[in-house]
Order: C-alpha cells, then sequence, then structure tokens
C-alpha cells in the first residue's frame, strides 16, 4: 500500500487524537508554535510526553523539530476549544522566520526552566527537555518520536477540580480524521475507589 493511504486510514481510525501545542524557540530566537496529534503521555516517574513530526518531501524537518534539536526545550501546551481557530492556524506551514505568535494572535508566557515560551492561553503547560528522539522509518511519511521529559507543569486554576483537572472546565480538543476536530462528550462515570 502506498504510504499515503496506509496514513490516510492511520488518522481516520486512530481517533480522537488529543493535541500538543507545542511551544519552542530556534537558536536564533524566533519563536514556533505548531500543533502535533500524534501525542500522548508515556510514563509518569520521570513524566515522560511524545509527539511526532511527519516528514514529507516539501517538508523534511518541520521546524518544530529542527529547534527541539537544537535546543533540546519545548514546551506542550494543551489545545482547547477557546482557542480552537487559533490552534488550527498554526498548523499550516509557514517559512521557519515567520512567528506562529504573531501570526495566530497568540500571547508567549516566559517558562520557568525552558528557554522556549508557553502559549499563554492555553490553560495547561508542560515544560519539557528533550529525553530521547526516536527515528521511525526514514525518508517520506517517516516519522520521529520526540520524547520529553516534562521538568515544570503550569496549570489554570480555571481548570482544577480540587487535586485533578476537570474536563467539563478543560474543555479539550481533539483531532478527528479529514477536516474535523471532536470535543469530548463527558461521561460520568465514577467508581468512589478509582485514583
Ligand atoms: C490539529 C493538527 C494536528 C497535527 N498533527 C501533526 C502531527 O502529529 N505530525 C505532523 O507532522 N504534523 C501535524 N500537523 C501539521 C503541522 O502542525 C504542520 O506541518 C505545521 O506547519 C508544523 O509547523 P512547524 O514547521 O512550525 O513545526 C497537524 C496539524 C494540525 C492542524
Amino acid at each position: 500500500m502506498p504510504w499515503e493511504d496506509a496514513y490516510k486510514l492511520a488518522i481516520g481510525s486512530v481517533v480522537p487524537r488529543p493535541i500538543a501545542w507545542v511551544s519552542s524557540v530556534s537558536a536564533d530566537g524566533i519563536l514556533n508554535v505548531a500543533p502535533f496529534s500524534f501525542f500522548n503521555c508515556f510514563a509518569a516517574n520521570p513524566l515522560i510526553l511524545g509527539f511526532a513530526p511527519t516528514f514529507t518531501d516539501d517538508r523534511p524537518k518541520k521546524d518544530t523539530l529542527a529547534n527541539v534539536i537544537a535546543l533540546g526545550e519545548f514546551v506542550i501546551n494543551i489545545a482547547t476549544e477557546a482557542t480552537l481557530e487559533r490552534m488550527d492556524a498554526t498548523g499550516r506551514p509557514y517559512p521557519p522566520d515567520a512567528d506562529e505568535f504573531v501570526i495566530a494572535g497568540l500571547t508567549p508566557a516566559p517558562a520557568i526552566r525552558v528557554r522556549a515560551p508557553r502559549v499563554a492561553e492555553s490553560p495547561i503547560n508542560f515544560e519539557c527537555r528533550l529525553h530521547q528522539l526516536v527515528q521511525l522509518g526514514e525518508g517520506e511519511g517517516s516519522g520521529t518520536l520526540v520524547l520529553g521529559h516534562a521538568v515544570h507543569v503550569h496549570v489554570d486554576d480555571g481548570v482544577m477540580d480540587g487535586t485533578r483537572i476537570d474536563p467539563i472546565l478543560l474543555q479539550p480538543v481533539a483531532r478527528m480524521g479529514g477536516p474535523y476536530y471532536a470535543r469530548p462528550e463527558i461521561l460520568a462515570f465514577r467508581r468512589s475507589d478509582r485514583t
């Protein structure tokens, strides 16, 4: 099967996918932000989150990946409904010298432990140091899994319910196949003994 067909089947099937809205900075100080839905959390101690830029012929190395390799630091911001249009806008292919914060009307906020900026409009920001790069294939359609060690986490009080993040307050958005996004319908299914 041509890789493009396999890719379409995969992104239509593995849904809904959470979205890492990754902010980074180049060695020249140019700020960058872009969404990645090949994203998840893989370990808690150390806290490891990962996302995967894909290689395409026109974009062998996306700016985010170049920045992560150059500085070894980035921030994963959680995408929510309030910023859906702006998050989507940062997914377009801008040249490396473009600052997507300016283009999308977003506010860079300083991080505490990494040089990459946070997206101030996102209620959750994971400041990450590069833990490992896993090269998955080579050439068109291949990917690079970027595993980051979260060294500092910011959570807006407005999405908290005691010590937990409340999904109803968070209003996360997820990627579906094609041009579609999804918002979760929260099903209240709680056992009192569940941690
Ligand atoms: C919601 C969403 C999810 C995306 N997920 C991915 C992904 O997982 N991997 C990828 O390579 N590109 C993904 N893209 C496309 C990148 O965001 C796009 O190529 C972007 O221009 C990369 O920016 P950069 O060059 O500044 O890193 C996604 C786009 C959108 C809108």
